[in-house]
Order: structure tokens, then sequence, then C-alpha cells
């Protein structure tokens, strides 16, 4: 079961469309607490539930979170499996509760290997939210970028084959509309927490011009102190894409 999410009234002059988080730290939250690293897991799971709804009341067009990646089935099989488990509980307790906030679901990465619970309750969740029309959260879960890349490319290579599409009719914007992402403005926000200065294979297309927040607090830990946080130095961030910076005007603060 999960906790009721805290709300706030925090307000920002800018926020990010599209926020997508690596939520790192789980294990380190539990070894320092002397626990098995499956109790790190639960009380993230406490996270997922306080941002995701905070976010929503923030009005974001989409919240990315990366749940389990490719390279993850490399854990120890009990740790996998409560893994597989909790992304089950959640997708069980959390169906109602997302079509009643209007949030639209979606499950980012490869279907292979996932337990068929899991998809099934994730298929569930898709079909249930589908009309939503607030915020999408997309669930990253079995997921790796390389390989969405590539399942992204085969498609094409399939429609070329098939005469569907001429080579010459793929661009960015092409390439963009196969990968799970599609439809979703990119993230404007990558936050990772738990302090490592990488992407561990998240959404590498994507997050082209993305700002990057990396966080010391650990995901369980993560609240909506840290989240605001994160939003205020997106807030103060100058965003060029290539350009210079516009000459002050004076309705500049
Ligand atoms: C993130 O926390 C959760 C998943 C990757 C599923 P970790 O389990 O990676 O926590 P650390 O990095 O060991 O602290
Ligand atoms: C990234 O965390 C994956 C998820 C948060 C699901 P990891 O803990 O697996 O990343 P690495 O192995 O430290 O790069
Ligand atoms: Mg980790």
């Amino acid at each position: 079961m999960t906790t009721p999410a805290r709300i706030s009234d925090a307000r920002f002059k800018t926020l990010p469309r599209h926020v997508a988080m690596i939520m790192d730290g789980n294990g380190r939250w539990a070894n320092d607490r002397g626990l098995p690293r499956f109790a790190g897991h639960k009380q993230g799971a406490k996270t997922v539930d306080l941002v995701t709804t905070e976010c929503a009341r923030l009005g974001l067009e989409a919240l990315t979170l990366y749940s389990f990646s490719s390279e993850n089935w490399k854990r120890p099989a009990e740790e996998v499996e409560v893994l597989m488990a909790l992304y089950h509980e959640y997708l069980v307790d959390q169906r109602d509760r997302m079509v009643e906030n209007g949030i639209r679901f979606r499950r980012l990465g490869r279907r292979d290997g996932l337990p068929e619970e899991v998809l099934r309750e994730s298929d569930a969740c898709e079909a249930a939210t589908r009309d939503c029309r607030g915020m999408t959260l997309c669930l990253a879960l079995n997921y790796g970028s390389r390989a969405e890349i590539v399942d992204a490319t085969r498609d094409l290579a399939i429609a070329v084959r098939d005469g569907k599409i001429e080579p010459e009719a793929i661009d960015e914007a092409a390439l963009a509309a196969h990968l799970g992402t599609r439809d979703l403005p990119d993230p404007d926000l990558l936050i990772r927490t738990a302090g490592e200065m990488r992407i561990s294979n998240f959404l590498l297309w994507q997050i082209s011009y993305a700002e990057l927040v990396v966080t010391d607090v650990l995901w369980p830990d993560f609240d909506l102190e840290a989240l605001h946080a994160a939003l205020r130095t997106f807030e103060g961030r100058t965003r060029r894409f290539g350009r210079v910076d516009p000459p002050p005007t004076a309705t500049d603060d």
C-alpha cells in the first residue's frame, strides 16, 4: 500500500514541460540504516507517489521515471523479484488514482523479459488512462535507450522495405516518432538522485538539450523540498540552444 502523497503550494515562473528522473540510491539508503536493499526500494516507491502527485499538481506535461534498466537484470535474482513485485503492486494500487487525477500512463521499454502480471497491469493502466488529459506519466521499465533507438531504426527499415516510406523521409522527427516518448516534448530537465554523474543508458536521444541536475539526496529521501530545489535550479538556468544570450531588456528583473 502507498501512503497519500503530500501536496504543496509552491509556485514557479518557469517550469519544465517534461521532467525525467533517474531514481537512484535506494540501496544506499537501506545500507545506511542497516536494512536489506528491498527496504530502500519500498521506501523509494513512496517517493514516486509524492513526486508524481506534485508534478501533476504543478501542471507538468510529462514525467518520466527510470524504474528498471535493461542493465538491472544483472542484479541478484531475489532483488529483481522484489522490484517486479513492487512494480506490480504499484500499478494495481495506482490505476484508479491515475484515472481520478487525469494522469495518462505509459510504459517505456521492451516487453520481453518482464513478468506477465507486470505487463498485464501496465497494459491495464495504459488502457484505463488512454483518454486522460492531464500529465503523462512514463514508467521506464526494462528500458535501455540504445535498445529503444535500435528498435526505432528497425521499424523505419521495415517501413522502407515495405515501400511505406522513402529513405529520404527519415529525419529526426521520423525517428522520434518511433520512440516510446513519441508525441511528448523532449525532457527539458533531467534529475538524477544519489550523486552519480552518469546517464546509465537513459533517454540518450531525448535528453540532447535537457538541463541536468544531479543531487546527492538519495531517492527515498527525495522530498518536496528537494524536488522544488531542482525546479528552482532549472528556473535559474539560461537555455541558449546554441544561440547567444539575448540583450537585457527593460522588463528583465
Ligand atoms: C535505484 O536504486 C533503484 C533501481 C535501480 C531499481 P539502486 O538500487 O540503484 O540504489 P543504489 O545505487 O544501490 O544505492
Ligand atoms: C539507473 O540506476 C537505473 C535506474 C534508476 C532504474 P543504476 O543504479 O542501475 O545505475 P548504475 O548501474 O549505477 O549506472
Ligand atoms: Mg544505483
